[in-house]
């Protein structure tokens, strides 16, 4: 076979939210664009801020020798004393520049710290329902992953996890808010979980690392705010990116912050700065470095994600669908009405509505509607999503 055979087998099952797209793409080209309800991707669909395409122009305009040039693999320094700054801020811990690595998006975060800490074998629990392509980054580092349950409402059971974690186990790694349920963890859940790794990692005799993936911490609503678990738990280490909160998701920049409070902190900094660079990504695009040190305090209008939220959630209430308001991103994951959510993702698909499965995300018996869609979108997809819960909740 010319290529590996586990890239093979990996390609005979692309993902869930890949293949609705595809199914997306032939659709589009039956029956015209605009009559394709596609929620399978998120992909964010609102233009990148005002403040962020000035500050682009004006370093695009720059000019000096090494300006496109490498420059050390952790980013320029300027860019992340700005990054650590404003985690010294959020966080009232001592960030420095030399806590901050700068990275191809919280993909490539993940990435790198994942190289850095994993001896073949080792575990790395995460919480279903969870972002698919965590498979493929542990295992992409010789990891094992180990799926822990989620609550009915979408929090780490960590009782659950409790009877789980063993003397292989390097790390946990959860998503808030969630990809894709919305969900934000409260405190109480952050400091309980902070409190059982330290237990756990006292018993086991090496530090089980939290790590925190973090993209959509600015896609919040209602006024509530994105709680980080660094004030509960000393090692934590955070992947996030610009991708989802200024729609740069294929501009490739994001950052892997490592907790001043982390034991062993110049091992795990030189070693994610190492990986960085063999992994070759050799450091993050420098134009998007350069940009993102001035508008950090930026983000997409998120009042918009907001308004598509309520209008979605507040039709499949009235519809009849058990689902859950999402506190932050823009996914919502109701439940099917029948367990096969599959046979139910089918059925809306022959009413031109794509969205995903939760079989894709480890979750059966729910689906996943990314709200990336223009409200009319929204708006003309609602009776098909009532004609296909009446044909199913009724049988
Ligand atoms: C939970 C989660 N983590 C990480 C990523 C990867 O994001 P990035 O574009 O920053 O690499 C995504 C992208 O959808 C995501 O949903």
């Amino acid at each position: 076979m010319p290529i590996s055979s586990k890239i093979a087998e990996s390609l005979t099952h692309s993902s869930w939210i890949r293949r609705m797209f595809e199914t997306g793409i032939i659709l589009k080209k039956q029956y015209g664009e605009e009559n394709v309800f596609d929620f399978s991707l998120g992909n964010p669909d609102l233009p990148s801020p005002p403040e962020f395409d000035a500050v682009l122009a004006d370093e695009a305009n720059k000019k000096g020798c090494f300006i496109h040039g490498y420059m050390p693999n952790a980013g320029y320094p300027e860019t992340r004393i700005a990054v650590s700054d404003m985690l010294r801020r959020e966080s009232g811990l001592e960030f420095t520049e030399n806590n901050i690595i700068m990275t191809c998006g919280a993909a490539g975060a993940l990435n790198v710290i994942l190289k850095s800490i994993l001896e073949s074998g080792d575990e790395i629990f995460i919480i279903a329902p969870y972002f698919p392509e965590y498979d493929f980054y542990i295992d992409n580092h010789q990891g094992v992953k180990v799926e822990s349950r989620s609550t009915e409402d979408f929090l780490p059971d960590l009782d659950d996890l409790k009877t789980k974690i063993n003397s292989r186990t390097r790390a946990v790694l959860i998503n808030s808010p969630n990809n894709p349920t919305g969900r934000i963890y409260p405190s109480h859940t952050l400091k309980k979980l902070g409190e059982l790794l330290l237990a756990k990692s006292e018993s086991i005799g090496h530090p089980i690392y939290l790590l925190a993936d973090e993209p959509y911490k600015k896609i919040v609503y209602d006024g509530l705010k994105y709680i980080s678990p660094l004030s509960f738990y000393k090692n934590t280490i955070l992947a996030t990116s610009f991708s989802k909160d200024l729609s740069l998701a294929g501009e490739r920049i994001g950052y892997l912050a490592v907790s001043p409070l982390i034991e062993d902190f110049g091992d795990i900094i030189s070693a994610a700065t190492f990986c960085n660079r063999i992994l070759g990504y050799i450091n993050a695009p420098a134009l998007m470095q350069r940009v993102i040190k001035r508008v950090l305090n930026s983000s997409v209008d998120v009042s918009i994600y907001q308004r598509r939220r309520d209008i979605l959630y507040n039709a499949l209430k009235k519809i009849g669908y058990v689902v859950m308001k999402p506190e932050g991103t823009f996914y919502m994951f109701p439940k099917s009405p029948i367990a096969d959510d599959i046979k139910f993702v089918k059925a809306l698909q022959e009413k031109r509505i794509l969205v995903t499965p939760g079989s894709g995300f480890h979750r059966p018996g729910h689906f996943r509607i990314s709200f990336c869609v223009s409200e009319q979108t929204i708006n003309r997809a609602l009776t098909g999503f009532e004609e296909v819960f009446k044909k199913y909740s009724c049988l």
